[in-house]
């Protein structure tokens, strides 16, 4: 396991060979996982190799994985967990409702609940409907845009994830080399199986390149329903938008009659009111996700009253655009999801994005000291590191960083006891503090001495 010491005095480690030594009960649920499940489990996004380990309890901060090792979690399900696992205020609120039922055929006042905090919070949010997942939440903002402008084509960012519906797995993250030039990206098909003419109905613009966005966005002007955007370019590297980009993109669909679309899934954890409060620019549809279910399966979108008035099915000629679904707004995950948010106020917020920015300089600060190229990106209590010295603006950046030390730095912090995702991006929570912070920029530097 353990090599020689390498220029910087820390002994060279094979990461791969300690992540195996540290994990073998994992391996072997994953080799019988395998039997069952394509690749022995059901989200491709949380693949890594050789395999990841299998989770036995979290709590807080922490993740046990069933080889029994303890790691403090700076992912929190893919930005989920805002106040960590199993916050006892929200467990309460569940199981007091697990006890008078799941899930009913006809709503119920925790949805009332939630919804009325989201529209008080959100901007953008008249009237909203719950889904289950982020995906759906996009779907429906896209179908809604449709139904409202009668076009069909929508905008959205090279590298932006929306969830795994159709229309929107086209240019995720591509190969640079096949996807076109960076100011006029190609549209290409992120994975086998989208039906003909999906690829087509999509326009692809180069994420915080305001001006080669805004000629692309002209010449297909007539065509657009929608333009869809991350404000902070998500799962693939935490990239905020710039001020200007945003601007632009609100400018140009209001003056066109085009349904603009913030995706705040992630970016929902900047400000109370999403990160269209902390930039100041309301879109007209917000799809949401992940926090504002408190750890249950959840999406959400809404907008202006006047598109969201297509759903209403008391209007005389009923409902124009199709929405149900069985889980949709079930107690448990309002009520898991109203419990959270109450205990998001402004304060927290603050504190959680100036332990990450204290967290993004100590990383910066590492690896001025080892002399590593690093960009490291982020708003509120979101981060990215990008192994590169050019500047992060957008996807084609993002794919330049070294991912082969990427990837053994995320495998020498899950030996240290550290977990992010994969592509080295994570959130904070609020069951973290300053000492957390420390512990995981000295793992950080330690693992990255090891690489040198
Ligand atoms: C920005 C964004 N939109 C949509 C989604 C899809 O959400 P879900 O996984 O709940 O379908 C995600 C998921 O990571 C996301 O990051």
């Amino acid at each position: 396991m353990a090599g020689n010491q390498n220029q910087t005095g820390e002994q060279s480690v094979n990461e791969t060979e300690r992540y195996l030594e540290l994990t073998p009960k994992s391996r072997a649920i994953w080799e019988e996982a395998k039997n069952y499940l394509p690749g022995g489990d059901s989200r491709n996004s949380i693949f890594w190799e050789p395999y990841p380990f299998f989770v036995e309890s979290s709590s807080g901060c922490h993740v046990i994985d069933a080889d029994g090792v303890d790691r403090v979690d700076f992912i929190n399900t893919m930005t989920t967990m805002i106040l960590g696992h199993a916050p006892k205020v929200v467990m309460q609120a569940v199981e007091e409702q697990l006890a008078k039922g799941v899930a009913y055929n006809a709503p119920n006042e925790h949805q009332v609940r939630l919804a009325k905090i989201l529209c008080q919070r959100i901007p953008s949010f008249d009237l909203l409907r719950f889904t289950n997942s982020g995906t759906e939440a996009t779907l429906n903002t896209l179908r809604a845009a449709r139904a409202f402008t009668g076009k069909s084509r929508f905008a959205k960012a090279e590298g932006g994830y929306h969830g795994t519906h159709d229309s929107v797995t086209v240019s995720l993250r591509v190969n640079p080399d096949q996807a076109g030039d960076a100011d006029r990206p190609n549209a290409l098909p992120s994975s086998a199986g989208l039906p003909d003419g999906v690829v087509e109905q999509v326009l692809i613009i180069p994420f915080n390149d305001t001006q080669a966005s805004l000629k692309l966005l002209e010449e297909n002007k007539d065509e657009l329903a929608a333009v869809i955007v991350e404000p902070v370019l998500g799962s693939v590297g935490m990239v905020p938008a710039t001020p200007d980009f945003l601007a632009m993109l609100r400018e140009f669909t209001q003056a066109n009659g085009i349904i603009l679309i913030f995706d705040e899934v992630i970016s929902f954890r900047v400000a109370p009111g999403g990160s269209q409060q902390y930039y100041g620019i309301t879109p007209d549809m917000t799809a949401l996700g992940k926090i504002i279910g408190g750890g249950f399966a959840v999406g959400a979108f809404g907008g202006r009253r006047d598109i969201m008035e297509q759903y209403d099915p008391t209007t005389p000629d009923g409902p124009s655009v199709s929405h149900a679904g069985t889980f949709n707004a079930n107690p448990v995950t309002m009520v898991a999801g109203a419990t959270t948010l109450e205990q998001l106020t402004p304060d927290v917020y603050r504190r959680l994005a100036e332990l990450t920015e204290e967290l993004r300089k100590g990383l910066r600060d590492a690896c001025a000291e080892l002399e590593v190229p690093v960009q490291v990106t982020g708003l509120g209590s979101l981060f990215g590191i990008h192994f590169t010295d050019g500047e992060i603006r957008g996807y084609r950046d993002v794919a330049a960083g070294n991912n082969a030390l990427r990837h053994q730095m995320f495998l020498g912090l899950m030996n240290e006891g550290f977990l992010t995702a994969s592509n080295l991006v994570g959130s904070l929570s609020t069951e973290m503090a300053e000492p957390e912070i420390d512990a995981f920029v000295d793992a950080f530097k330690k693992v990255l001495a090891r690489q040198l």
